[in-house]
């Protein structure tokens, strides 16, 4: 049926109809150890979906690394790898992904790929901590994306939410469970498993670092509350005093109390802004009570509670580490550029 006046053609048409051909989004990747590698991964695998559903097409042009004789688990053109930064930042490319991680020479890249105008997007925390207001200031004068939802919550889509979602609501207090590596260490302790076999096991699946002060020390949970804390009230996330209460070195015997109790030991970080705009930031071991909504977050998870204004709680939870977590958050930066590539929008 047509109706009367309508031109038959626009009428067949929907207005959800996109040109056929994907728009080739050239990504060059920093990093291909546990996260890069699941990252390349996810992006061969749904290879389909992002053309159907996104109308991009991803193509990997270059690979920066340091061995690049290493096995990697993924299929990656010999050709591709380069161990100089360089090289790799001379590549003619529309996004840069950081996944190496610390400062050198990942901040090289970062500065170097926005200031050759390149969207990027990184998993590292510790730079974003140190120097995201200012990578932020940088990347807008460029007009380039800076992405960064990895480096908080792994999997859990707490950056987006904050610098979305809340972006007009008044935040007042975040609370979570920021370390992955922590929380499946004191999971194993809660279900009686020895600490130097829980630590053991959780290197062996990827959670943990080969050293995992950072995470037992409560660093790692400082940075990404300063992150956090940023993207709520605008504070200067390097400047942010954060009070850390590392975890004891064994914290088998805080853990059993805590059973003796009737609770459940959780490493916590929280933050919040009191009504002189003053913004009070932590990481301590908490002994919860077994009916917290917390004391369910098991493993390598990460949750996170934000209480605003006009929401009240919001409450998120998943994985909070390992390769396909946190790539799949940085996959879906890399797709929030694509399509803005796609549409013209960036
Ligand atoms: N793993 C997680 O669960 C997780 C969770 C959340 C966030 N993140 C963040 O994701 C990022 C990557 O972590 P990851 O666990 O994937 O680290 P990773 O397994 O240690 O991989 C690091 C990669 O960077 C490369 N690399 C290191 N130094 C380099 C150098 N000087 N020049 C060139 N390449 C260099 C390594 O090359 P080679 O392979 O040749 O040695 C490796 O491919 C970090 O910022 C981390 O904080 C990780």
């Amino acid at each position: 049926m047509t109706a009367i006046g309508v031109d038959r053609a626009a009428a067949r048409t929907p207005i959800t109809a996109r040109p056929r051909a994907p728009r080739v989004v050239r990504v060059a990747l920093a990093g291909c150890g546990t996260v890069g590698a699941s990252l390349v991964g996810l992006i061969q695998r749904q290879r389909g979906l992002f053309e159907t559903r996104h109308g991009v097409r991803f193509e990997l042009v270059s690979v920066l690394v340091r061995d690049p004789e290493k096995e990697r688990g993924v299929a990656v053109s010999r050709q591709l790898f380069t161990t100089s930064v360089d090289e790799f930042l001379s590549v003619d490319v529309d996004v840069v992904v950081e996944a190496i991680g610390g400062f050198d020479p990942a901040e090289r890249v970062v500065r170097g790929a926005i200031a050759a105008g390149r969207h990027v997007v990184t998993a590292n925390k510790a730079l974003i901590a140190t120097h995201g207001p200012e990578l932020q200031r940088l990347a807008d004068a460029q007009q380039g994306a800076l992405q960064f939802e990895a480096a908080v919550g792994g999997g859990v889509p707490v950056v987006r939410t904050l610098r979305s979602e809340l972006g007009g609501h008044g935040v007042r207090t975040i609370t979570g469970i920021l370390n992955g590596t922590t929380n499946f260490l004191l999971t194993a302790l809660a279900d009686g498993v020895r600490y130097a076999d829980a630590l053991v096991d959780a290197q062996a699946r990827g959670f943990a670092e080969a050293d995992p002060s950072r995470d037992l020390q409560g660093l790692d949970a400082a940075d990404k509350i300063r992150i956090l804390a940023w993207l709520a009230w605008g504070v200067d996330p390097a400047a942010q005093e954060v009070l850390v209460e590392p975890l004891p070195s064994d914290p088998e015997p805080l853990a059993r109390q805590a059973k003796r109790r009737g609770g459940v030991l959780k490493y916590l970080a929280g933050a919040v802004r009191s009504d002189d705009g003053r913004v009070r930031a932590w990481v301590r071991p908490v002994i919860i009570p077994t009916d917290h909504p917390f004391a369910s977050v098991r493993d390598e998870e990460n949750a996170v509670h934000i209480d605003s204004d006009s929401l009240g709680v919001l409450r998120l939870q998943g994985r909070g580490a390992g390769g396909n977590a946190t790539a799949s958050a940085v996959l879906g930066d890399l797709i929030e550029v694509a399509r803005g590539l796609r549409y013209g929008e960036i």
